[in-house]
């Protein structure tokens, strides 16, 4: 592997694990972001995001001098490989806003050296990549997608251990050297870069598509008494299908999933071509929370309009404390809606935005066994192992006769059912 001067922009999950992760290998790093506030707290050692691994990361390159963070994009003049890790929300349309892409893309433009590579690892529309070689290329800088497949909570992980590396370029030498920075080892996949732009947006509407699906299935077992766990461990255990993401659930969320499926939507469109799969994998994620509330309107001696209920998991997965696009939050907002009182307990809630749970009007409680007294309704929305470990009992002296729903099948049903709980799993005989 060549030691090379990289360069990140954007120090998020993305940026921030990258810039990480290519210091650790020695190559020198530097991290540019516009916040300068973030760039003060990197360069005092503080992660700012919660991933395992990344603190000491960050503090190895510090102190090993590998890696410094800048507001500053004149840091980045002499870098031999940029790697652009900056947002691309949803704008009203579905489609990915570039805003913040074009503006790096801007900056970099004035900066940059001829002969340096600029990387795309941000999430962009098919087309992207190529506008930006073209606009660059009379400076001499080439352009390659690289798009990124990490999952957050496990982003230093996946980023040592890849399942491929996408390198998306039509210039052999271009692509030499974004392969060399990862140095050998992972399944390398060379392709046109409008392919790779496509391969990102399709592999995470897939995953949806597949959650979606068990989703589905989930309802219907619950209708004709079969277990949705059995059928997906039926299922999973063909590898054609795969085991992973047949998991049942409150709804898929975070800050990708919902934002990427639109935007293919949103490609599909300009281009004439409908996704109906990913069209219905949406449609069964935005009738989820209705599925809650019919399910407590259905089982509460309570009215749910006059109803207490306990939300237990506020992050759109476990291991993270993003609650970004959280299903979670979208069905305690549905509840609210309703006139129900909401009250939200998560282990990371001190790592949480707490601007996020209030507009979804959830009273946030810093303990579980608090935030369940006297709740009609206890409903698990994050699968926290934590949860399973609680003192059930304790909590059915707190919330007599409570309706529990299960949306992540984590509980143990018996233990709830002996302590006098109402327990409703996802997708099992008697559940919902
Ligand atoms: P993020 O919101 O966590 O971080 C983005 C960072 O970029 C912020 O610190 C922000 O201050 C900075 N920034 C914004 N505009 C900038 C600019 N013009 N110049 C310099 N810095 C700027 O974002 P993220 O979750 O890391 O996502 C980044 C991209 O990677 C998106 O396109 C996303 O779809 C994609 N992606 C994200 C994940 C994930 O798990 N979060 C995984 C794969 C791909
Ligand atoms: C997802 C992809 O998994 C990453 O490969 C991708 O890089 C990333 O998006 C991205 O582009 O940002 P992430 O957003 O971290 O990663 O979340 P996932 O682990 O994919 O989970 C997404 C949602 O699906 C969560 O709400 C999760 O609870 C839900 N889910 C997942 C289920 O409900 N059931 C499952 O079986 C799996």
């Amino acid at each position: 592997m060549t030691r090379l001067r990289a360069g990140v922009v954007g120090a998020g999950y993305v940026g921030l694990t990258t810039a990480v992760c290519l210091a650790e290998v020695d190559h020198h790093t530097v991290c540019v972001d516009v916040d300068a506030e973030r760039v003060g707290r990197l360069n005092h050692g503080v992660a700012l995001i919660d991933e395992p691994g990344l603190p000491l990361l960050l503090q190895q390159g510090l102190e090993r001098e590998t890696l410094r963070f800048t507001s500053d994009y004149a840091d980045l003049a002499d870098r031999d490989v940029v790697f652009v890790c900056v947002p691309t929300p949803s704008g009203s349309d579905g489609s990915a806003d570039l805003s913040a892409v074009d503006a790096a893309v801007d900056r970099l433009a004035s900066v940059l050296r001829p002969g340096a590579v600029l990387v795309v690892k941000s999430t962009v529309p098919v087309g992207t990549t190529r506008r930006i070689a073209e606009r660059l290329r009379p400076a001499g800088i080439r352009v390659v997608s690289n798009p990124e497949f990490l999952r957050e909570g496990h982003a230093i992980y996946d980023f040592r251990h890849p399942d491929r590396i996408v390198i998306g370029v039509d210039d052999d030498d271009a692509a030499e050297v974004v392969s060399d920075v990862y140095g050998a080892g992972a399944l390398k996949l060379r392709m046109s870069p409008e392919s790779a732009e496509l391969a990102k947006y399709a592999s995470n509407a897939f995953l949806a598509v597949k959650v979606s699906y068990t989703n589905s299935l989930a309802r219907l077992c619950s209708r004709v008494g079969a277990n949705i766990d059995d059928v997906t461990r039926c299922m999973g255990a063909d590898v054609r299908i795969g085991q992973h993401f047949l998991r049942p659930g409150p709804g898929w969320g975070g800050s990708c999933l919902p934002k990427d499926t639109a935007a293919l939507l949103h490609t599909g469109r300009l281009n004439d071509v409908e996704l109906p799969e990913v069209e219905s994998a949406r449609f069964t994620n935005a009738a989820q929370p209705g599925r809650v509330a019919a399910t407590l309107t259905r089982t509460m001696p309570t009215p749910l309009n006059q109803a207490r209920v306990t939300a237990l998991g506020l992050t759109f997965k476990a291991g993270t404390s993003d609650v970004r696009d959280s299903p979670a939050l979208t069905i305690c907002a549905e509840l609210a809606r309703t006139g129900a009182q909401i009250t939200g307990y998560d282990p990371k809630l001190a790592s949480i935005d707490h601007e996020q749970l209030r507009r979804s009007a959830i009273i946030a409680v810093d303990d579980p066994y608090l935030a369940a007294k006297e709740a009609d309704a206890i409903v698990v929305l994050t699968e926290w192992p934590e949860f399973r470990e609680l003192n059930w009992p304790l909590i059915a002296e707190h919330a007599p006769g409570a309706v529990v729903v299960d949306t992540r099948n984590l509980l143990d049903a018996g233990l709830l059912a002996d302590a006098g709980l109402t327990y409703l799993g996802n997708g099992i005989p008697s559940g919902f």
